[in-house]
């Protein structure tokens, strides 16, 4: 047997990506990929794209994920990295034993969660040492013994307090930016700290390890909450706080509370309902729903009625359903939430809130019927409508005869008898759902659906440009002089351009299978995989210098409306000399060579 000395790399060259895929989803060519139906959705038109030559899988569909032969199966099988390189290892004959490199990236972690460690018990003195942070805190009602448990902290009003004392206790600057703590200088040399003048909220794992923080503003900084960002420890859509003290409540009550915000969940657990966690103000993901089913099965979702969260929970009752998760909706009093509502003391409330809670398909069809003046035909015939277009979504019969039963009461027909009511919405709701499989058929016979997003010129640009670079059709460093990673305007992008950046610097070429592995769970790692099909080789041929000019032009069209929104904003007084928006007003009049908007706060 030869011998490797990277299992990764001896796996990949003996296992296909298509053999191993092949067992779970039968694969047709399309081009130069294969596609199927996605093995991690339900979909009736093949979105599931799998690239021999590069190895690589994508789903087009509702998942917009990807990756390589082991994120596959860590996704199929709900494995670690580490469990399912064993796996593939078993399956080619390879025998593994602790790399080198394994034990480094196994080290590049324990560093950064140390780094967090640090930081945590910083902010924890800057706590006890700040009269206005503590005034803050008992404010909002927080006791000593929530400030203990929760391990609150505060960040002071500085630029390198924490910066200063990781340095005092060995954390790198390295680390200390890849565990998202401070951050590098754009215009010069240096860096800073990320949260500053914040009450600090650490974030745990479900070993209790710190691995995140978010920082409330105690001053007027427009953003209220500042997070942690994406770091080889931390994933936002897969974290729940407070997870790690609600865990065995949860698993002995087989029901978790989500809430959208840090102060909610505390509240919360606090006050006695101890199986709480916190979205942290996104959706209910998939990946929160993958951790949270190995303790639960029920969810009771206490949102903000008119939170984006909501609207995605609303939307993601077809997948909560599909994956078994009952998830009901609480009905939150107009302009509360759990903090504030418990804040005013009413336990019960909030208790029977729970008890009350609705499937959020009965949920969703109030929300229909409440639209419409059911007193009236008209009404009760549009509002049907509504309703019955969110049952066709269910799948499961016996629900959907139970909400048909509730609605019968709202047809024209329920004079003339229940039964005839009740026939007619079951035939409305067939039809429906008949039309829904017709028109997915359809799509069949099309190419893999493209990824539905809206992108702006500037952001296709940036990807086709990321594209060019991964399919190795001009040297990575001709672009980066051109457009260097920090200018990437879309948040991923950047990042992408970072890691490939970084990795050229590195190899002195693009290792586009060691990326993948490396950013894989990121999202990063999504765009990468995302992009290595997505652009065909006329695309990819573009000259550069127009794509490069597209950028430029895109951005510059940017600079000045934000200049012209800026000019609006000291018109109408919102911002004054000596703000921040005010500076980096008169930079871009400066930068953009005056112009009319430029005047109007010169004369002010
Ligand atoms: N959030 C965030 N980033 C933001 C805004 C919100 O991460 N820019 C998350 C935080 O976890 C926050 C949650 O979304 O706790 C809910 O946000 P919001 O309802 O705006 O704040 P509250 O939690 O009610 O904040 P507070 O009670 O402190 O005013
Ligand atoms: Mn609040």
């Amino acid at each position: 047997m030869a011998s490797f000395s990277d299992p990764v790399e001896e796996i990949r060259e003996r296992i296909d990506l298509v053999d191993v895929v092949s067992q779970d989803v039968h694969l047709r060519k399309a081009g130069r990929n294969l596609v199927g139906l996605c093995p991690f959705h339900k979909e009736t038109s093949p979105s599931f794209t799998v690239n021999p030559e590069r190895q690589i899988w994508r789903c087009f569909g509702a998942c917009q994920e990807g990756g390589d032969v082991f994120s596959y199966v860590m996704k199929r099988d709900n494995l670690t990295f580490r469990e399912a390189l064993e796996l593939l290892a078993r399956r080619a004959g390879v025998t593994i034993e602790r790399t080198e490199q394994a034990v480094r990236a196994h080290s590049e972690k324990e560093r950064l969660y140390w780094a967090n460690a640090v930081a945590c018990d910083f902010f924890r003195s800057a706590l006890s040492a700040s009269r206005k942070a503590q005034d803050y805190i008992s404010r909002r009602g927080l006791t000593n013994s929530a400030i203990e448990k929760y391990k609150l902290g505060y960040a002071p009003d500085s630029w390198d307090a924490l910066l200063q004392h990781l340095m005092r206790k060995q954390v790198t600057t390295a680390e200390a930016v890849k565990a998202g703590l401070i951050v590098p200088r754009e215009s010069s040399q240096g860096f800073y700290d990320r949260f500053r003048d914040r009450l600090i909220f650490p974030i745990f794992d479900t070993s209790d390890r710190v691995i995140a923080f978010g920082g409330r503003t105690l001053g007027d900084d427009p953003a209220k909450y500042l997070n942690s960002p994406e770091t080889p420890i931390f994933s936002k859509n897969r974290t729940l706080y407070g997870l790690n003290w609600a865990r065995r409540a949860i698993g002995n009550e087989d029901r978790v509370i989500v809430v959208e915000g840090y102060m909610d969940a505390i509240a919360a657990q606090e006050a006695g309902f101890e199986n709480t966690v916190a979205t942290m103000g996104t959706a209910l993901t998939e990946e929160h729903v993958n951790v949270l089913a190995r303790f639960t099965n029920n969810a009771v979702l206490a949102f903000d009625a008119d939170s984006a969260g909501m609207a995605a929970a609303l939307r993601g009752s077809p997948f909560f359903e599909r994956a078994g998760f009952n998830v009901r909706i609480l009905s939150m009093p107009k302009g509360e939430d759990p903090d504030s509502l418990l804040r005013s003391g009413d336990r019960s409330l909030f208790a029977s809130l729970i008890e009350n809670a609705v499937p959020v398909v009965d949920y969703r069809v109030s929300l229909a019927l409440s639209r419409h003046d059911l007193k009236t035909d008209e009404g009760k015939t549009a509002a049907l409508k509504e309703a019955t277009a969110v049952l066709a979504e269910v799948e499961s019969a016996v629900e959907r005869e139970r909400i048909i039963r509730y609605l019968a009461k709202y047809h024209p027909n329920f004079g003339t008898g229940t039964a005839l009511a009740e026939d007619h919405l079951r035939s409305e709701v067939a039809r429906l759902r008949s039309r829904v499989s017709r028109s997915q058929k359809q799509w069949d016979s099309e190419a893999p659906a493209k990824s539905p997003q809206r992108l702006s010129l500037l952001e296709k640009s940036e990807r086709l440009l990321l594209g060019i670079i991964i399919a190795q059709s001009v040297e990575p460093n001709k672009v980066f002089e051109a457009l260097p990673p920090k200018e990437f305007t879309g948040d991923t992008t950047r990042g992408l351009a970072e890691a490939l950046s970084t990795q050229f610097a590195e190899l002195g070429k693009i290792d586009q299978e060691g990326l993948v592995t490396k950013l894989a769970g990121t999202p990063e790692g999504d765009l990468l995989t995302e992009l290595v099909v997505a652009f065909d080789s006329s695309e990819l041929n573009h000259p550069l210098e127009d794509v490069l000019s597209t950028i430029r032009r895109e951005k510059l069209k940017l600079r000045h409306a934000r200049m012209r929104a800026l000019a609006q904003k000291f018109q109408e007084g919102v911002i004054k000399k000596g703000d921040e928006e005010f500076e980096e007003y008169w930079r871009l009049v400066r930068e953009l060579k005056g112009t009319s908007a430029g005047r109007v706060m010169r004369d002010s």
